[in-house]
């Protein structure tokens, strides 16, 4: 299967193939070696919080797995290795004093990548907050901006010489809206005002951030992690039609007019009214700071509906063990989409991939609805290709089975399987799959370069 599938979708010479994680999902260690507290652990602490009463303080122990993880990624042939660094891991409070021990760790990371030839894409921002810094108000705060243009010149100071990316933030629209407004995520607060003043800090302090960057000669290629999806009318009602536009404008126009054209989207505006956030002259300026790269996740597409404030409309379709429609075309629409609309840098998915509830059986893991999902999604990628989208990369949802936040364990990202009771890691079917893809690729690469070599 992976060869006639390599054989059919293209994809140029550059283009990066990887697998993602984040920090407080995978590394466990959660006050190991000077680290503070994150807004994800103080959370989880609170009861009714995590669907299984679980938390981060050991999740994969990839923290004390370095090495033996590394060499997974390695044996998979992946070109890059996206991760996030724990902010109160190497800033225990968010600001002042750095903390060597958490340093050293990614420190041992990224020349660990490098030495197994795996380029490190690095993210500042994956949600774990620290704890101090939501004590003075978090996000909501503008002192916070500030906060983070410091510790983004501080970790491409220690590390930057050996990154081939920095992304600013994962996903401002979660951390703003399910942080802030819905309250399911950290740090659970619930008044909608606030979640936008979040918002235009989280793209502010972005802004900011890579501008300080450039200033000190980052040699990274830096840009900003969005989670996008096409927002479809449940029905062709006009009630339903003008959801779809305000969800719309919610989570893609709010953050890439903001991005790409300076101004957040009048609409939004408008139905906002009295919770629109509060920007100083200058702002939107330093927002629109030139990016090398715009990094998109990608899930699902939205079901806009008038009558069903859960937007329930995705039933009777296949969906993946989070309720999430499988919809590997609404990838390549969104794709053009940008492209279309909005003057965007060189788009990696940064994200994709499926939950499904996996059973471990003599060593092997057949998940063959996770193997469909990622190759009908790479299709979909090539497809935008093909179209001529400027696509650089695409990276799976997870390396590793992982804390999935609320959700806690109970569901499986990984397309590698993780027993938590011994901490054993088995490649699961898809990762075999990914695997072969992936080294099929590499050859083909090898024979154009090859071929170019002797013209
Ligand atoms: C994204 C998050 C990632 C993971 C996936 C399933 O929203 O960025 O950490 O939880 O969803």
């Amino acid at each position: 299967m992976p060869r006639s599938f390599a054989r059919k979708h293209a994809f140029p010479a550059g283009f990066v193939w990887g697998v993602a994680t984040s920090s407080f999902q995978i590394e466990g260690a959660a006050a190991a070696d000077g680290k503070g507290p994150s807004i994800w652990d103080d959370f989880c602490r609170r009861p009714g919080t995590i669907a299984d009463g679980s938390s981060g303080d050991v999740a994969c122990d990839h923290y004390h797995r370095l090495e033996q993880d590394l060499d997974l990624l390695a044996s998979l042939g992946v070109d890059a290795y996206r991760f996030s660094v724990s902010w109160p891991r190497v800033q225990p409070l968010g600001q002042g004093a750095w903390n060597p021990q958490g340093v050293g760790f990614y420190d041992r990371l990224v020349d660990g990548l490098l030495a197994r030839g795996i380029q490190p894409y690095l993210t500042l921002n994956h949600w774990d907050l620290p704890s101090a810094l939501q004590a003075r108000g978090g996000w909501a705060e503008r002192d916070t901006v500030q906060r983070f243009v410091d510790y983004a010149c501080g970790i491409d100071h220690r590390l930057g010489d050996r990154l081939a990316t920095i992304t600013t933030h994962n996903e401002p629209w979660v951390i703003a809206t399910m942080g802030h407004e819905t309250g399911v995520f950290a740090p659970g607060l619930r008044d909608r005002a606030t979640a936008m003043q979040v918002s235009h800090h989280l793209l502010l302090s972005h802004g900011l951030a890579l501008r300080a960057l450039r200033a000190q000669g980052s040699k990274a290629r830096l840009g900003i992690v969005l989670n996008l999806a096409p927002a479809h009318p449940a029905t062709d009602s006009e009630a339903d039609r003008t959801k779809a536009r305000l969800e719309d404008g919610l989570l893609v126009r709010w953050y890439a007019d903001a991005l790409f054209k300076g101004a957040y989207p009048i609409d939004v505006l408008a139905h906002l009214g009295a919770d629109a956030p509060h920007m100083r002259p200058g702002d939107m300026q330093a927002i629109t700071e030139p990016m090398d790269f715009l990094g998109i996740n990608y899930y699902t597409r939205l079901m806009a509906s008038a009558s069903d404030p859960f937007d329930a409309g995705a039933n009777g379709y296949d969906v993946t063990d989070m309720g999430w429609e499988i919809y590997p075309q609404g990838l390549t629409e969104l794709l053009l989409r940008m492209h279309r609309d909005y003057a965007v840098p060189p788009m990696y998915v940064k994200e994709n991939g499926a939950a499904f509830k996996d059973v471990l059986v003599d060593g092997r893991v057949h998940d063959e609805q996770r193997r469909n999902y990622i190759a009908s999604h790479i299709a979909a990628v090539a497809d935008a290709l093909r179209q001529g989208v400027p696509m650089a990369g695409y990276m799976v949802w997870s390396l590793l089975d992982n804390f999935e936040w609320a959700s806690g364990y109970a569901k499986r990202f990984g397309i590698v399987h993780v027993d938590y009771a011994t901490q054993a890691r088995t490649l699961k079917d898809s990762a075999l799959w990914y695997r072969d893809f992936l080294r099929l690729q590499r050859a083909r690469r090898a024979s154009v370069s090859a071929a170019l070599a002797a013209e």
